[in-house]
């Protein structure tokens, strides 16, 4: 007899996570492998790749690819899907996470700055999503979880690409969940609150801005890669296999004050 768990569990199942090396993609990885998956990991950092991989493998037994490379070439993703496929002979979960941004007052924005955070964090996230979705047809499932942003519903200062760009991200998840419905493929959000990261250091090092991120958080604390690797995994996991073009927000209570 099963265990009500049952619904939690990834054992069996291979999971896509880009930018899976640091940061909260490395904080999903975790999870996912926790819960029994099977990894693909790509960023563009080998050395930061293997040692995430190693450190998974260590703690969870499971079994991780790694692939170094840049996800603005969108012409490489059947490539990086074939490899999962090729290892792990199927592909269930894409965790749509890479991403970088830059903060310039709208004034100052270039059209270089515009093209840099809107690639990599709406148009591979996109074309990843169609890639992925390819394999998943064939297969009649599968799951695509994107990394949203508080910024997809409210406008935070300096970041007008960013939030133009995880806009986008609740409307693309909500488009592709739409049409890959019938194909029996969830597509879903996580949105994080402040995550301390490569990407969110500097905002950490500034004091100021950092009492006035924690005085919008009703729960008190900024959050962790577990965090939002525990709801992404309820994301990609059966549990969830009645929900999408949902948003989840894990933000101590942020969108709620
Ligand atoms: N931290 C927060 O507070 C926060 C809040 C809301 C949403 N998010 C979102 O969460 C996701 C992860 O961010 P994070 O905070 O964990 O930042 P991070 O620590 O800087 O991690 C970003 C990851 O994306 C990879 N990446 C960036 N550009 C890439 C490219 N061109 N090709 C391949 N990989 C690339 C990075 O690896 P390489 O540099 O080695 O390629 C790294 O693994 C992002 O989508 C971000 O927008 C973060």
């Amino acid at each position: 007899m099963g265990s009500y768990l049952d619904a939690f569990t990834m054992e069996g199942k291979v999971s896509i996570v880009t930018g899976g090396g640091r940061g909260i993609g490395l904080g999903i990885a975790r999870a996912l492998a926790g819960a029994g998956s099977d990894l693909l990991l790509v960023s563009r950092t080998e050395a930061q790749l293997a040692a995430a991989a190693g450190d998974i493998v260590r703690d969870f037994g499971c079994r991780v690819e790694i692939i170094a490379g840049d996800l603005t070439r969108i012409e490489t993703f059947p490539g990086i899907v074939q490899r999962a496929l090729d290892r792990f002979g199927r592909l269930d979960v894409l965790i749509n996470n890479a991403g970088s941004n830059i903060r310039n007052p709208f004034l100052e924005v270039s059209e270089a700055d515009y093209d840099a955070v809107m690639q990599i964090q709406l148009k591979s996230a996109y074309f990843m999503a169609q890639a992925a979705a390819r394999e998943m047809a064939k297969a009649g499932r599968g799951k695509i979880v994107n990394l949203a942003s508080l910024s997809s519903k409210i406008a935070i200062p300096n970041i007008s690409i960013y939030g133009a760009a995880k806009g986008g991200i609740l409307s693309m998840t909500k488009a592709l969940a739409l049409e890959l419905a019938a194909r029996n493929i969830n597509v879903n959000a996580v949105a994080p609150g402040y995550v301390r990261t490569h990407m969110t250091e500097a905002a950490f090092q500034d004091k100021d801005r950092c009492d006035w991120m924690l005085s919008r958080i009703p729960l008190g604390r900024f959050g962790t890669p577990e965090d939002i690797g525990n709801t992404a995994l309820f994301l990609a996991c059966p549990a969830s296999d009645y929900l999408t073009g949902e948003v989840i927000f894990v933000d101590g209570g942020w969108m709620a004050a």
